[in-house]
């Protein structure tokens, strides 16, 4: 298929790019490089546009014959959508509006949208199933719960056949750890840790050890960035006979923050400091996934569920490139 990735040069896409083309499919990148890395862009024609600029889009979408789409382009930050509630809306929402108009009009009609856990807020239980209550707390998952509402109603109508796939915390470095995590200002556990690690920061500070978990900090549900895009494919390929499609990504398993500061550790062969810190509004003490569905109707199996294999694979990329890339 000719996939056309919006937002294929960030950490995600790049990756997805990838995928797709080592897996026969021909990728075409259309980024208005505002966070992602054209050096991150593998095996793909580049296109740069703004989701905003539907007769660029239509163009894309006609000239190139597009089959599909994958969408990842889209604000990330919690913190800053509360601060910037319309930033978000108009990014995450009326430009997937954008996206899903000059696909009308040209007649595409598969759609893979990049969704996150955020949907379900606070949850009441654990782990977290797709029909649980969808309650955002913010506006970063308000504006993904938004575009998965936008989306059902275009399926409704028979104008689009989707697949919206909620991650958990995405993060790892995929492609023999050459495609990796490099966000600006970064804020994932993760790559801070490694940074410290690096020494390239003080310390790394835990936000919050006075969860009611067993060791007093955050538990999350950590999934490789290659298994998702397994995940993706697959989704891509069932839409040929199914038109609505929702699926949570995660490994159903939680590791705290203290876990992965001390797998970090324990890989690198460093220490660090690391300092306790009051809570971050808006955390839930735990978060992990049932996901199941995507296990038994796509046929779904994580290869790198383990956190200290997640680790390695982010470490050696921040090695690798431990400026970021380039460009
Ligand atoms: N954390 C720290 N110190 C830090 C950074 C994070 O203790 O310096 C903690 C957080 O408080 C949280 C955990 O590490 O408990 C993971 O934090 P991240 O920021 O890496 O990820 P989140 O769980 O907050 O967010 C992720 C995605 C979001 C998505 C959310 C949905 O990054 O895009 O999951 O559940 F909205």
């Amino acid at each position: 298929m000719k996939v056309l990735v919006c937002g294929g040069s960030g950490y995600i896409g790049s990756n997805m790019t990838a995928t797709l083309a080592e897996n026969g499919h021909e990728p075409f990148v259309y980024d208005n490089l505002s966070k992602g890395h054209v050096s991150a862009v593998k095996d793909a024609q580049f296109i740069k546009g703004d989701l905003a600029d539907y007769e660029l889009l239509v163009k894309t979408l006609k000239e190139n014959e597009i089959d599909a789409v994958m969408h990842f382009a889209a604000f990330i930050e919690v913190g800053e959508s509360v601060a910037e509630p319309l930033k978000y809306y108009h990014n995450n929402v009326s430009n997937t509006q954008t996206v899903l108009a000059a696909m009308e009009t040209v007649g595409v009609g598969k759609f893979v949208f990049s969704s996150t856990a955020a949907v379900y807020g606070m949850p009441n239980q654990i782990p977290i199933n797709e029909d649980m209550p969808k309650d955002p707390i913010n506006p970063y998952g308000q504006t993904k719960w938004a575009s998965e509402r936008m989306l059902h109603w275009q399926c409704n109508a028979g104008k689009v056949r989707y697949a919206a796939l909620r991650y958990f915390n995405a993060c790892g470095a995929g492609h023999d750890c050459t495609l990796g995590e490099d966000h600006s200002p970064e804020s994932h556990l993760i790559p801070l840790i490694i940074q410290a690690a690096m020494g390239k920061r003080e310390d790394i500070k835990i936000f919050g050890t006075d969860y009611p978990t067993k060791d007093g900090t955050c538990i999350r549900d950590y999934i490789h960035v290659e298994d998702l895009c397994s995940a993706h494919l697959l989704a891509l390929e069932k839409l040929e006979k199914e038109k609505e499609l929702v699926y949570n990504l995660g490994n159903g398993k939680g590791y705290s923050v203290r876990e992965v500061i001390e797998t970090v550790k324990k890989v690198s062969g460093k220490n660090f400091k690391v300092v306790e810190t009051q809570r971050r509004p808006g955390d839930p003490p735990v978060l992990t996934s049932d996901a199941s569905r995507a296990i038994s109707e796509l046929g779904w199996k994580t290869k790198l569920a383990d956190i200290e294999k997640i680790v390695e694979t982010a470490w050696q990329w921040h090695n690798k490139y431990p400026n970021g890339y380039q460009d």
